[in-house]
């Protein structure tokens, strides 16, 4: 059976609906592994306009099912993401979504007016990283400001611009049509969920920060209700990730909703599993007869 797993995410042609969550994965390394060709698109680690060290370590610790991070977006800066990281990851035949990260409007609208320039196909406002002090998710828990913020980055940018939710809302449909209304042309969820973890032994918290992001597949369910939710109460496309890990869970969130999907805390336990995921999503399709990834779209009413 001919099968056609190609997607639009805002008009732009994706070869297939996998992409990569943000942070969770490195160009190079994974590249070690597996031809990034395979992938819709590549979403790279947050790119902040000046470079950010990130948090005091340990922020990294193992939960059932998933982890928590409070890795504090620390990243290179857009000018030395342009020059070192971006022409290695434009040689593979791919689209590139970044990742934009700042504390204050004024930030964001930097790095976007980098971004919206340099040679990337979709930009994805992180407003929702529980991990850093001021900026991040306080725009993605108020709805005013999340909609003030993209609404500024919106004027800045030429190039579709994706929103990414945070999931510590009571009702993060309320959050998606302030970014709608903001102008956003897409929207990205779920970012990580605040949890934290206590050394029973040395009688502290485990990470650092004492709290960080919870992620991997203990989050999924959390993950679908939300697309879900969001896809009922607003018109715009929807990008998913939080637990995935099968070819399964990415026909879950198109059910769902989404238009794309990424795998993220999976590519730090499994690097190739984008190569197994794709050909699960394959089987799944040939088992249930279905000849285009687009016709189970958001089916669950
Ligand atoms: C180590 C780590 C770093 C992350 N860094 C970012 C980031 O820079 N920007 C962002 O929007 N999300 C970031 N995230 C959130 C992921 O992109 C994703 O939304 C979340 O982990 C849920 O997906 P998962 O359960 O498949 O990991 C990070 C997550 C992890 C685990």
């Amino acid at each position: 059976m001919n099968k056609n797993l190609a997607v639009k995410l805002c008009g732009i042609p994706m070869k297939n609906p996998l992409t990569t969550a943000s942070g969770t994965f490195n160009p190079q390394a994974h590249s070690q592994f597996y031809d990034l060709g395979i992938l819709g698109a590549i979403t790279v680690k947050g790119v902040a306009d000046k470079p950010w060290p990130g948090n005091p370590t340990p922020r990294i610790a193992e939960t059932y099912g998933g982890m928590l991070n409070s890795v504090g977006l620390q990243n290179p800066g857009a000018d030395a993401f342009i020059t070192e990281d971006l022409p290695f990851i434009r040689k593979f035949d791919t689209k590139i979504i970044v990742n934009l990260a700042g504390h204050s409007i004024a930030e964001y609208c930097r790095v976007a007016e980098k971004m919206t320039q340099a040679d990337v196909d979709l930009l994805e406002l992180n407003i929702s990283c529980p991990n850093i002090k001021e900026g991040g998710v306080a725009f993605g828990t108020n709805a005013s400001m999340a909609e003030e913020v993209v609404r500024e980055v919106k004027k800045i940018v030429t190039k579709p611009l994706i929103v990414k939710l945070s999931p510590n809302v009571t009702d993060i449909t309320e959050i998606a049509k302030a970014a709608e209304a903001g102008g956003a042309d897409a929207l990205s969820m779920i970012n990580t969920l605040f949890g934290m973890r206590i050394d029973v032994y040395k009688r502290r918290p485990v990470l650092a920060q004492k709290m960080g992001g919870f992620s991997g597949p203990a989050v999924k369910p959390v993950a679908v209700r939300m697309v879900y939710q969001v896809h009922q109460a607003c018109d715009l496309p929807i990008v998913a990730m939080g637990g995935v890990a099968t070819g399964e869970d990415v026909a879950e969130f198109i059910m769902a909703g989404a238009t794309m999907v990424a795998t993220g805390t999976m590519n730090l336990t499994e690097p190739d599993c984008p190569v197994r995921i794709l050909k699960e999503l394959e089987a799944f399709m040939e088992k249930t007869g279905v000849t285009d990834i687009n016709e189970i779209r958001g089916i669950v009413e």
